[in-house]
């Protein structure tokens, strides 16, 4: 296909009112113009150009996992006619180029494949009807209804404000064209830039073939210039994928309390509670029920699975028939084993539990290797941390960890051993045995409890 595509992203972002750059801003996890990236590969141009501002050289660096872009930087933000200008040398004359913008991150391939079924050297131009056009650029036509121009906002005659026919910005146009004409623009508008919007009403004086597709979900074409229209955008993101989940049998019991944040897969008969957040990738089997206000960032969690409400699950592997929470903390380098349980109040980091094994309430597990068929009791905190290291605390299979223990890595309690409450233990556990360290009680027989003294009222 002779198609070459420029997604512009060097505008200032000046309404976004943020340090960080407009078209990084995350859409769904990830940023605007990550979007817009994947969106113009899905079609495959031979060449996708993206504009960047030279003042704000992290766009170009946020990007690492797109290969093939040819960034193109703009020196100053002198309009969109400019930017698109930038790339323009590198272009073969015989191709055209499609316009997409970084902070228009909705448009779908299908859509965009109305444009490039255009005749091959028409201009077309991507509209939308709106009920609000408030800041956007008005296609004005003719007493015939024919179009002859954009009028960008701040250019407005009075009565054209009424006109609801935009510019989503979108366009397809000969790259001869635009070398032919570009000299030609001015800056003799309200914003004092280069409109790219300009090509069309030139499109129109010079009698070229200038087609209008009309976007008939105006969604898709959604601007992002400032943080309402981020979250009506993150809305919609968020209501297509909750949607297509839902298509592919995964239950939402609220599909506006949903939020994929990255890549989901479910085996059958997953069912999501309300506010549930998955971010980066999460894969899960099948029979699994995630209760509500759950994070899961980065998770692989098995068949027969149920995590409580209110748990924060992060970089870490659940395998099948394991129960986790309510308000659990699962850090990341984290195994569960089957049939494994974590309670509320327990925070699991860089350790492995294993089969059948249990910390049912208020326990800290860091740097840990528990064995099979281990109750962790309620209050036991391995103390992995001597200030300046890390050690591992090493529990093997069949052990009875009695509550309230204070574990003191580098540790090793041996096969079946038992503990008792309130033990601290610094030194390696005998298998098999119980093993109490904790100091004897004494009672003091002659100890009189202070009185308050007495006051007469
Ligand atoms: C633009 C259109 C407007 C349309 C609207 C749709 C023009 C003149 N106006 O207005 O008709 O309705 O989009 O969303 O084209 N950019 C650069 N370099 C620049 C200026 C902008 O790369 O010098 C980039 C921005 O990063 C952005 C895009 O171009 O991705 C559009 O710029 P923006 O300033 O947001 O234009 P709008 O006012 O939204
Ligand atoms: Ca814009």
């Amino acid at each position: 296909m002779n198609i070459s595509i420029v997604i512009l992203a060097a505008g200032e972002g000046t309404r976004m009112n943020s340090s960080l750059a407009k078209v990084l801003h995350p859409l769904g996890g990830k940023p605007l113009l990550a979007h817009v990236v994947e969106t113009a590969q899905a079609l495959s141009p031979q060449h996708i150009f993206v504009v960047y501002s030279k003042q704000r050289p992290e766009v170009k660096t946020a990007l690492p996992q797109f290969e093939q872009l040819i960034w193109v930087e703009q020196e100053q933000q002198l309009g969109t006619a400019n930017a698109v200008a930038c790339a323009l040398p590198n272009m073969k004359e015989e191709h055209r180029v499609l316009i997409l913008y970084g902070d228009v991150p909705l448009v779908s391939v299908d859509l965009l494949q109305c444009l490039l079924e255009t005749d091959s050297d028409a201009v077309a131009w991507l509209t939308a009807i709106v009920d609000d056009p408030e800041g956007l650029g008005r296609i004005v036509r003719d007493d015939q209804n024919q179009p002859l121009a954009i009028i960008e906002q701040s250019d407005l005659a009075r009565q054209q404000q009424v006109i609801k026919e935009i510019n989503s910005g979108i366009c397809l146009l000969p790259v001869s064209f635009l070398k032919q004409y570009m000299e030609t623009l001015s800056v003799e508008n309200n914003q004092h830039e280069y409109y790219l919007t300009d090509f069309f009403a030139l499109a129109v004086e010079k009698k070229k073939s200038l087609t209008l597709v009309n976007a008939d979900q105006p969604q898709q074409v959604l601007g992002v210039n400032n943080c309402q229209q981020l979250a009506v955008a993150e809305r919609i993101y968020q209501q297509q994928q909750a949607e297509r989940l839902m298509q592919q049998g995964v239950t939402l019991k609220d599909p506006s309390r949903f939020d994929l944040r990255g890549i989901l897969h479910c085996q059958q008969d997953v069912i999501f509670d309300v506010n549930v957040i998955v971010e980066g990738k999460v894969l899960i089997g099948q029979n699994v029920l995630i209760e509500a206000n759950v994070v899961l960032r980065d998770v692989t969690i098995g068949d027969n699975v149920i995590i409580r409400a209110n748990s924060v699950i992060t970089q870490a592997v659940i395998d099948d028939h394991c129960q986790v929470g309510p308000f659990a903390h699962i850090r990341p380098k984290t195994v569960l084993k089957s049939h494994s349980k974590i309670g509320n109040f327990v925070e699991v980091k860089n350790s492995t539990v294993g089969q059948n094994s249990k910390a049912n309430h208020l326990t800290y597990l860091g740097d840990a290797k528990v064995g099979k068929a281990v109750n962790i009791g309620a209050g036991t905190i391995t103390c992995n941390y001597d200030g300046v290291s890390k050690h591992q605390t090493v529990i093997e299979d069949d052990v009875f960890v009695g509550s309230n223990n204070s574990l003191v890595a580098p540790i090793h309690i041996g096969k079946g051993a038992t503990t008792g409450a309130g033990s601290a233990l610094s030194k390696t556990v005998p298998a098999q045995k119980l093993t109490i360290g904790r100091s004897k009680a004494v009672t003091i027989s002659a100890w009189k409890r202070p009185q308050k003294p007495k006051i007469d009222s």
